[in-house]
């Protein structure tokens, strides 16, 4: 299957602390975006897969964003569920920093999202 990496700016390096989990928009769609107090990058749906919750709304526990809503946790590098009460995974992006501007890669292949 075809993996054509299509980076596209979000934001400012310097809108986001470490720490940080934020909205971003791209492409017409959202995603949750953070960056770890270590200084690593990463974004994904921001749609909880247990009940729809807005991730980027949540919080950033080292690599995890935890849904503010039921504190369903994902990893922020892969998407996978981290704990319960959601069971589904949601798509993880690749994020880059060129020139103090953050880019989410919209080039990877995604599911669509099981919610429930
Ligand atoms: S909607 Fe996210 S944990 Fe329930």
């Amino acid at each position: 299957m075809a993996d054509e990496s299509r980076f596209v700016p979000v934001a400012g390096e310097a809108d986001i602390a470490p720490g940080e989990v934020t909205i971003v928009g791209a492409e017409g769609r959202t995603f949750c975006l953070a960056r770890t107090e270590d200084g690593r990058w990463g974004a994904i749906d921001n749609v909880c897969t247990h009940d729809g919750g807005t991730l980027g709304e949540g919080e950033l526990d080292e690599h995890c964003v935890e849904c503010p809503r039921h504190g369903a946790r994902f990893d922020l590098f892969t998407g996978e569920v981290k704990a319960m009460p959601a069971v589904f995974p949601v798509n993880a992006y690749p994020v880059r920093v060129r020139d103090g501007v953050v880019e989410v890669d919209l080039g990877v292949p995604v599911k669509e999202l099981e919610i429930g």
